[in-house]
């Protein structure tokens, strides 16, 4: 069977998009999931966009770009000064590739662009000659290939092709495309274009009237040999098609497609829990593939037919995706041996130091709890790899509410210096207090618009997990800088935090400090850029970039504190 490469862009595309912003630790945790998941290319980030990006790409290529490892792709805009970024930040791996794109289609060309398609056909040319001057792996998009003259589509493609690219990926940016459609353009640069059995042809489907999936999948049919997509189908407003039913659709219907991927289909329920809960972003329970309810049968004539025989009305095994919620045997009375090994058994590689203190908060648990299964060991790993970002430290949350009191909270935080303080709030419920109370200790003005209380496991004494997103304020326009092309400030960040505890109001307390220390920490790291010349400069780049290929404030990203 052939083999179909998987490249997840979860760490890019799915980043960009509102409220999945990561750090640069969290984009390495989610990346060695991916190399659990075994895809084939990671593309990790958009070198040119920051300082950030570029580092957490560079740190990728540095650990995990290695000779077994995923190929290491960053983005670059056909920009000289973008390739060269992102060839310094991916040079670094075994197997780098440089990520070329370009609009193509009349629109963005007349207005986003302000060029022609002569301009843009020479453009293409030369970026993709100069990328393939440093890096042997090019790949290259023709964006808005969806909504692009065919024959401009087939000419730019042959040109890449021509100048080295190693790989063609063909956007349907705007998610306008049917199946059919889309399987017909694929189609038809394989068959019109010289040159296109030499290349890898690619999917990038976005997710806006629901057919990311289904197109994806029917470029596999016509022939395309990559597909682009994003755990959990996250990514710019409706999404990328997702990883998971992509990899579940091509495995269960094998017999349609004749092709396979190396993806580890046992680790995509792993994968979308810890992108779940790094980003704050809930799994909608009927969600194909990983959704809590995907493998749940509720009607009395369904659960009849599984206890007859599954295949009734399941045609895929839970544990095929990783959802098996097999009980492991631990408590209270194992030993931190017996807990490495089975974190290591759930494919975490954690350092000894890290191990101790898990071991420590896994015992505090059992205490509580006689029986812990995997889900609880999984939220205790993700809960700690919240805790990098320490600026305020939670030491004691109290409450007093009940019928006919004021709901009141003291809490107490040990702050930056190493001091701690001690302040108390009231509120509407138990939860508004204890955030109230940390507002006045912390002093930063923010918004909550986003709280989810889930228990993770069953009964009384289940672990509870929430998942809090905050947004800052929206920036005031720097002085001397005009506001963006849509005559707005910058859109505000928006920054998620979790907790686990078997108290869920500590655990929200918990979750709600991890959000201010992500806010305070993006806060700070602007304002060290603001400080810096440099950085001053690249940010106007940023701006640059912001206006220009995207247009709007809605798509400009603000990672340096571009004013876009
Ligand atoms: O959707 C799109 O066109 C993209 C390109 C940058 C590949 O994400
Ligand atoms: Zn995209």
């Amino acid at each position: 069977m052939d083999h179909v490469k998987i490249f997840d862009t979860t760490l890019r595309d799915g980043e960009q998009s509102p409220g999945c912003t990561m750090t640069r630790d969290e984009k390495l945790a989610v990346a060695r999931q991916l190399v659990r998941l075994k895809v084939d290319i990671i593309e990790a980030g958009f070198p040119a966009a920051s300082d950030g990006d570029w580092e957490a790409v560079n740190m990728i290529a540095r650990e995990l770009g290695t000779d077994d490892g995923p190929v290491i792709c960053g983005l670059a805009r056909a920009v000289k000064d973008d390739i060269d970024a992102c060839w310094t930040a991916v040079q670094a791996a075994k197997k780098p590739r440089i990520h070329v794109f370009l609009s193509t289609s009349d629109i963005h060309i007349t207005y986003q662009l302000r060029s022609t398609r002569p301009e843009v056909l020479t453009l293409a040319r030369t970026m993709v000659r100069y990328a393939r001057s440093l890096c042997a792996d090019v790949e290259f998009s023709p964006m808005d290939a969806g909504r692009t003259d065919p024959a401009f589509l087939h000419e730019v493609v042959a040109a890449a092709i021509q100048e080295g690219a190693t790989t063609l990926n063909i956007p349907d940016t705007v998610g306008y495309l049917t199946p059919e459609e889309y399987g017909q353009m694929i189609a038809g640069l394989r068959r019109e274009v010289p040159g296109a059995d030499t290349i890898i042809l690619s999917t990038h489907c976005h997710d806006d009237l629901g057919m990311a999936v289904a197109n994806s999948l029917a470029g596999v049919r016509a022939g395309a040999r990559q597909v682009e997509c994003t755990i959990n189908g996250i990514g710019e407003r409706a999404g990328n098609a997702s990883l998971e039913e992509i990899v579940m659709a091509l495995h269960t219907r094998r017999d349609l497609f004749d092709v396979q991927s190396q993806v580890e289909t046992t680790q995509l329920a792993p994968a979308s829990r810890l992108l779940s809960t790094t980003i704050g972003m809930a799994v909608p329970p009927n969600k194909a593939v990983v959704g809590d309810n995907a493998f749940a049968h509720e009607s009395g004539i369904h659960q009849d037919g599984m206890l007859k025989n599954r295949e009734t009305y399941e045609i895929m095994r839970p544990q095929t995706v990783g959802l098996d919620g097999s009980l492991i045997v631990l408590g209270k009375h194992s030993g931190r041996h017996a807990f490495r090994s089975r974190l290591e058994a759930l494919g975490y590689h954690i350092a000894d130091t890290e191990v101790s203190q898990l071991f420590e908060r896994f015992k505090e648990l059992a205490d509580k709890k006689k029986l812990l299964d995997e889900r609880d060991i999984e939220a205790l790993v993700h809960d700690a790899a919240e805790r990098p970002v320490q600026i305020y430290h939670l030491e004691h949350v109290q409450v007093s509410c009940g019928t006919g009191a004021i709901p009141t909270a003291t809490v107490r935080l040990r702050g930056p210096d190493g001091t701690a303080r001690t302040d108390s709030g009231q509120g509407t419920g138990p939860i508004d207090a204890v955030y109230q109370a940390i507002n006045r200790v912390v002093g930063r003005p923010n918004e909550l618009i986003e709280f989810a209380v889930n228990a993770i496991t069953e009964g009384v004494d289940a672990v509870g997990e929430v998942t809090v997103r905050i947004q800052e304020e929206a920036r005031k326009t720097a002085p001397g800088k005009q506001p963006n092309s849509a005559g707005k400030h910058s859109r505000p960040q928006v920054y998620s935090g979790y907790g686990v505890n078997l108290d869920i109001i500590v655990a929200a307390a918990e979750a709600y400090t991890a959000a201010l220390n992500k806010m305070l920490g993006a806060q700070e790291d602007r304002e060290r850029a603001h400080r810096n010349a440099t950085a001053v400069a690249y940010e106007r780049d940023v701006a640059l970039y912001s206006v220009d290929l995207f247009g709007n404030s809605s798509l400009g990203r603000t990672t340096t504190g571009a004013e876009g």
